[in-house]
């Protein structure tokens, strides 16, 4: 299902988080905006937000790049899957994921049986803007940062596109993605 934005008024949005009834799940590649959306998006629905990467780092007591350093992305992606089973406890909240999470297939089946997951999709140019204001991403260090987003993209494309609800997270104001967001549980739920 694709989404356009409208903001819809304070009772519309109270009466949609009364129908939320399991996590919200983000889903996405690096730089599409899963984090600020998601913090954005918990605050407008008042639900708890959590970030996927950030419980890893706590629970590794590590950094994302020393926990690739250290055991390899087979080694994180196991590390994630554990984590994302914990956070995906039935409760309503906002899950933001790192980008590669939703292509492990556990991982996948997970949010798929027990959360609400959306896809937050960008283009590349958009992908590139915000990703190069931080150089916290093991994945983009070797090679030229272009080239592994559309590959990426291409690889990891059909996974996304399992999750029910697809919402466009262009190069404007991250409001105008939760606008969409909120459009789109409105119309799933
Ligand atoms: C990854 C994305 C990152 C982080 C790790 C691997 C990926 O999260 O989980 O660097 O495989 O796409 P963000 O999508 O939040 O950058």
């Amino acid at each position: 299902m694709e989404v356009d934005e409208t903001m819809p008024d304070a009772p519309a949005i109270a009466a949609l988080t009364r129908r939320i009834d399991r996590p919200i799940v983000l889903v996405g590649l690096m730089g599409v905006g899963k984090s600020s959306v998601g913090r954005r998006l918990a605050s407008a629905l008042g639900l708890p937000f959590v970030d996927a990467d950030d419980e890893i780092e706590l629970a590794a007591k590590m950094s994302i790049p020393e926990i690739f350093e250290a055991f390899g992305e087979p080694g994180f992606r196991d590390g994630e899957r554990r984590v994302i089973a914990r956070l995906i406890d039935g409760s309503p909240k906002v899950v933001a994921t790192g980008g590669g999470a939703f292509c492990n297939a556990e991982t996948r089946q997970l949010i798929l049986d027990r959360a609400i997951a959306v896809w937050l999709d960008s283009d590349v140019e958009t992908l590139l803007e915000r990703v190069g204001r931080r150089d916290n991403r093991p994945l983009l260090r070797d090679g030229d940062p272009r080239e592994t987003l559309i590959r990426l993209k291409r690889e990891r494309q059909n996974f996304y596109a399992e999750a029910p609800i697809h919402v466009a997270s262009g190069p404007g104001a991250h409001s105008r993605t939760v606008a969409r967001v909120l459009k789109g549980l409105n119309e799933w739920l």
